[in-house]
């Protein structure tokens, strides 16, 4: 290595390109900067569908694959209002700030709304729900431990308990109500203890599918009974089309249940604001863990969002969204019926952003191959994107992995119903031509 960097800073004072590019050739295999990576990073790449995310947002593709609310639905002009009066009002909303109080009791508000009574002290702010979810797994999950989530299930909370190269359990993803809860329990009868248990109750990611309230107490009954903490993670809980629905687990229990909320889906992502909501005993030590991160929320972004809240909007907001995102659901549906009944099948959710379809392959024949494989040929040959199933199976030789190949989330979020109704074609038309 000293040689090489001994020739390389004589030829680069001597001259050109080309003699460099040489000598990283020679340096590079003895010293890659990749081989000082932590062993669990080294190994990983990022995940199919961040990638899928970036291959798809090309001009002129119909995507159903990106989870992005409609920034036409962004309350922009209230929060630009809101923004402008924090920052021309207050400059400690540019200083390093505590928690914004008067926004944590309108999180309180929120979650009466949700059907949740909690108090403010139990109210933490992060940097979305994402944040929320990584610091839930440093505080609970240890090198090795036992982490229970289901077999298709959201890409974020796998790669937040990466680092620990966990033992993942996987419990299967039931396409009418989500979390397997019965076959947790045969598990954890057999002597399973997890350290963690992660579940997305309402609009589930990726089945769209919604937990019934028999289901949720049982499910917390289990956390009680082995005192195992759950992790409910509902950034789409306010997003429900048919009525509201049933209070999150955090409304059943509140020793075992660490609650996730977001501003991303009901304001903006680009926000990057969401809560905890867990017993305030813990919340010293998840804020021990958030200032290592990065020391707290941007006080601006608090100040604004409680600025906007306060405008008095919010119920025509959500209103607004719901109605949207009804319609495009109900789209979706009647477009998935009309081009691919009798040879798929798919969850019919109740909220949420996603509705899982599971192809049968041998109806739609040798052209389908998988899912991964078809989403090349439809944004190639038909300009149409989504995500293949495969993007949310748990690793390899996981315990009860599901692999997702024959299988895709569509995401009807982003377009209007009309052009739900295109896409779904050209989807389809993938099996005919
Ligand atoms: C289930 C689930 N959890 C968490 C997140 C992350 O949300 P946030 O933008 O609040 O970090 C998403 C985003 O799509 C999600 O689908």
């Amino acid at each position: 290595v000293s040689r090489a960097i001994h020739r390389s800073k004589t030829d680069l004072s001597a001259s050109s390109g080309p003699i460099v590019a040489e000598i990283e050739a020679e340096a590079r295999p003895q010293a890659p900067i990749e081989r000082a990576l932590a062993g669990w990073i080294a190994t990983r790449s990022r995940s199919v569908l961040r990638e899928m995310v970036t291959l798809v947002a090309r001009p002129g593709i119909l995507s159903l694959a990106g989870g992005l609310p409609d920034m036409a639905l962004f309350p922009q002009a209230a929060y630009a209002r809101a923004l402008a009066e924090v920052l021309a009002a207050d400059p400690r909303a540019l200083q390093y700030q505590p928690s914004f109080a008067p926004l944590r009791d309108q999180v309180v508000e929120l979650m009466r709304l949700r059907g949740v009574e909690c108090s403010a002290e139990s109210v933490l702010f992060v940097t979305g729900a994402q944040q929320g979810i990584d610091l839930c797994a440093r505080l609970f999950v240890e090198d090795r431990s036992v982490v229970v989530h289901e077999a298709l299930t959201y890409t974020g909370f796998q790669q937040a308990i990466a680092p620990f190269r966990p033992e993942i359990v996987a419990v299967p993803s039931h396409r009418e109500h989500g979390f397997d809860v019965e076959a947790l329990a045969e598990q954890l009868a057999s002597g399973l203890r997890p350290r963690l248990i992660y579940v997305v109750p309402d609009g589930h990611n990726p089945l769209g599918v919604s937990l019934s309230l028999s289901r949720r107490q049982r499910l917390v009954e289990l956390a009680r009974h082995y005192q195992v903490p759950i992790l409910e993670d509902d950034p789409y809980g306010l997003l429900a089309y048919d009525g509201d629905f049933a209070p999150p687990l955090r409304a059943l229990d509140e020793d075992w249940v660490i609650y996730v909320g977001s501003f991303s889906k009901i304001l903006a992502p680009g926000l990057r604001l969401g809560w905890l909501v867990m017993p305030p005993r813990l919340i010293p030590k998840v804020t021990i863990v958030k200032e290592a991160s990065d020391l707290e929320c941007s006080a601006l972004t608090q100040r604004a969002v409680q600025g906007y809240l306060s405008q008095g909007d919010f119920p025509a907001h959500l209103a607004r969204l719901r109605a949207a995102y009804r319609a495009r659901r109900d789209a979706l549906l009647g477009a998935l019926e009309g081009h691919f009944a009798g040879s798929a099948t798919w969850t019919r959710p109740r909220g949420g952003m996603f509705v899982w379809v599971d192809l049968d392959l041998a109806r739609l024949g040798a052209l389908a191959g998988d899912t991964a494989e078809l989403l090349r040929r439809a944004v190639d040959e038909q300009g149409v994107a989504f995500v293949p199933g495969v993007a949310f199976a748990a690793p390899v030789g996981t315990r009860g992995r599901e692999s997702g190949t024959s299988s895709l989330r569509l995401s009807f979020s982003s377009l209007s119903p009309d052009q739900i109704e295109q896409a779904v074609a050209r989807l389809a038309s993938l099996f005919t031509n």
